[in-house]
């Protein structure tokens, strides 16, 4: 829950862009499991980034598990974006675990699970990126992964997870999905002679409105994600 005492505490997780969480419905909802997919620079990061963002300065407690950052480089990424998370590290508000996982080949999915269970004192868990733990990880590990994150998010926890579309097969793809409460697909598409960010809200549970609105945007330094009319985008 959040913790400044604000009245009009916010029940949905917030990107911080009233635009984009309008096209998702008013955001993703307290409690839910989300799944960001997408291919390599398609744009999740920066999207997780900024849900971080807004989710800390709505007064949750976050924790992040990242593949990708180490704690200096996550700062100086989120500040190119004009996002300042220092505060929120100092105060613990945020904490953030850089996970090195190519020596722990299966166990890694394993020993995320049991640090995520770790964190049930937060409101919110973010893992960016799952694909790395999981190369060598059979199928049904990888659905247990998220029927354990499931169970945690019953408990009250808020999960998101991001994982690369080549990481999965379809077939797996798609029980992965039905396991999710949202579903936000990102891709990156030629449109002219340019290359427009695409984000689909493929799945919000509770939200049906929003499913299937497509988002076009492109990456702006010192800005973050700037939503682009597709006509623009096609134009
Ligand atoms: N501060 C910034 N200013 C300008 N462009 C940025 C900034 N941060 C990220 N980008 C660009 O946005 C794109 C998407 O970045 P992001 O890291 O979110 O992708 P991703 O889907 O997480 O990629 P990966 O699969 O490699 O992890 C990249 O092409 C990157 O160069
Ligand atoms: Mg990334």
């Amino acid at each position: 829950m959040p913790e400044n005492g604000d009245e009009r505490k916010k029940m949905v997780v917030s990107t911080g862009n009233a635009e984009i969480d309008t096209k998702m419905g008013g955001g993703i909802p307290i409690g839910s499991l989300t799944l960001i997919e997408g291919d390599s620079h398609s744009g999740k990061s920066v999207l997780a980034q900024q849900m971080l963002w807004g989710s800390l300065h709505d007064g949750f407690q976050l924790s992040l598990f990242t593949t990708e950052n180490t704690v200096k480089s996550l700062v100086t990424q989120m500040q190119s974006l004009n996002i300042d998370i220092l505060d929120f590290l100092l105060l613990r508000k945020l904490r953030v675990y850089p996970m090195e996982v190519a020596r722990l080949g299966e166990k890694a999915v394993g020993i995320l699970l049991q640090a995520m269970k770790r964190e049930r004192d937060r409101d919110m868990v973010f893992v960016d990126s799952l694909t790395p733990c999981i190369v060598h990880t059979p199928v049904n590990k990888v659905l247990g992964y998220f029927e354990e994150c499931k169970r945690l998010c019953s408990d009250g926890m808020t999960i998101v997870t991001i994982i690369h579309s080549h990481a999965v097969s379809q077939d797996l793809l798609i029980r992965i999905t039905s396991l999710c409460d949202a579903h936000l697909r990102l891709r990156t598409e030629e449109v002219g002679e340019r290359l427009v960010k695409m984000m689909e809200v493929a799945k919000i549970r509770g939200a049906s409105k929003s499913t299937g609105n497509i988002v076009s945007f492109e990456i702006e330094p010192g800005w973050g994600m700037k939503v682009i009319p597709i006509s623009r985008a096609k134009g």
